[in-house]
């Protein structure tokens, strides 16, 4: 337990490391268009990470089989992200895991389970910062609707940069937000540039900036700054409470197309929008930076599944539809068009449960 001076003097601490983050930001982009080799690193994760993951890594082999026969593409797999070997260790992301993870271009990941409070932080959020990991994108599709959204999620700042790193005072809790001038320049220039590079006309800022007035407020405007630079794209505000609302609106959802948002609201609704589409096991997440890009499922490590004995009902949908993202993102558009149309083709339902069909029939009728 804290006393004021001391939490002070971490407070400090916090923001002088914040304002290093700010002086080291940037980097090299990778290039997959011309890279020669291009390393995949496969990470099972915890509870049913392994299992969806088996099913991405046999899609993976059947569709660069040349590209790897021929050193193009290597998978490798890397093991230790394991909640088991993390809490052993005390460590969210193992030193040793995070090398074998730094050499890789590209990572395929299992889910990964967070311990509820405590302080070791999540391996997500690790994951994130370390490889600066700064847009998270969410598409979300129901065609029959004609719903295209695409979530463009602050991914490195916010209420999760200095999640773990909250403060205890007797009889109260303190934890911290933080919203830079350069993390959210980055992640609106990423949402237009989609938005610009893919035929939509509108990018709506989401915030909750008429009570987070410095930290969201900071994102609207620089939002509205990086806009200027977009003259075909409008740009339109919601709060995020409403625009959880929208989402269940029929009469106005359609018109919604690339959303940017700080990290904890896009969490959240990405969830929800997800759940329209057919589920959380049926989106997937992209983490992209410039140098590193991590692609896995929307949802959790899902331990009550296994604890009712219901593994052979989870969905791999979400982390296949990661792996569409991963095969666009190395361009590699063949194989990313292959997986998707046999995606789109499959008419197997699964829903997690005795009521749907099992993983394997559904990658049993996955016609690639
Ligand atoms: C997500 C997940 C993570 C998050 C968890 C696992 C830390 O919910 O990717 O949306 O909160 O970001
Ligand atoms: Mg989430």
């Amino acid at each position: 337990m804290s006393t004021i001076e001391q939490a002070c003097a971490s407070f400090r601490k916090l923001l002088e490391e914040q304002q290093q983050r700010i002086a080291n930001a940037g980097g090299e982009k990778t290039d997959f268009s011309s890279k020669k080799t291009v390393t995949i690193g496969i990470i099972d994760g915890d509870g049913i990470g392994p299992l969806i993951i088996a099913c991405a890594e046999k899609v993976l082999r059947v569709l660069l089989e040349r590209e790897i026969a021929d050193g193009k593409v290597v998978l490798k797999k890397i093991q230790g992200l394991t909640i088991e070997n993390r809490l052993n260790l005390g460590q969210s992301v193992p030193d040793d895991v995070l090398k074998e993870i730094k050499s890789c271009d590209v990572l395929l990941k299992g889910p990964t389970t967070t311990p509820m409070g405590g302080t070791m932080e999540s391996a997500n959020v690790t994951l994130r910062r370390e490889l600066d990991l700064y847009a998270n994108v969410r598409p979300v599709s129901i065609p029959e609707e004609g719903i295209d959204w695409i979530f463009y999620r602050e991914n490195t700042e916010g209420e999760y940069v200095l999640g773990s790193r909250g403060i205890d005072l007797p009889g109260m809790a303190v934890d911290f937000k933080v919203t830079t001038d350069f993390g959210t320049r980055r992640i609106a220039k990423a949402a237009f540039d989609y938005a610009k590079n893919n035929g939509k006309t509108q990018v709506s800022v989401v915030t909750k900036a008429n009570i987070m007035k410095k930290t969201d407020g900071k994102f609207t405007e620089i939002c509205h700054q990086v806009a200027q630079d977009y003259p075909g794209i409008s740009v339109d505000d919601w709060y995020i409470d409403i625009m959880t609302a929208n989402l269940l609106n029929p009469a106005i959802r359609s018109r919604f197309q690339v959303v940017v948002l700080p990290n904890l609201y896009g969490d959240i609704i990405t969830d929800e929008a997800a759940q329209l589409q057919g589920g959380v096991g049926s989106a997937g997440s992209a983490n992209l930076g410039d140098r590193y890009a991590m692609f896995e499922a929307i949802h959790g490590s899902a331990p009550r599944m296994l604890a009712d004995g219901l593994q052979d009902y989870v969905n791999p949908s979400s982390i296949l539809r990661a792996t569409v993202m991963l095969l666009r993102h190395i361009c590699r558009q063949d194989a990313a068009q292959r997986l998707e149309q046999a995606m789109n083709n499959c008419k197997v339902v699964v829903t997690g449960d005795a009521t749907g069909a099992t993983c394997e029939e559904y990658m049993a009728q996955l016609k690639l």
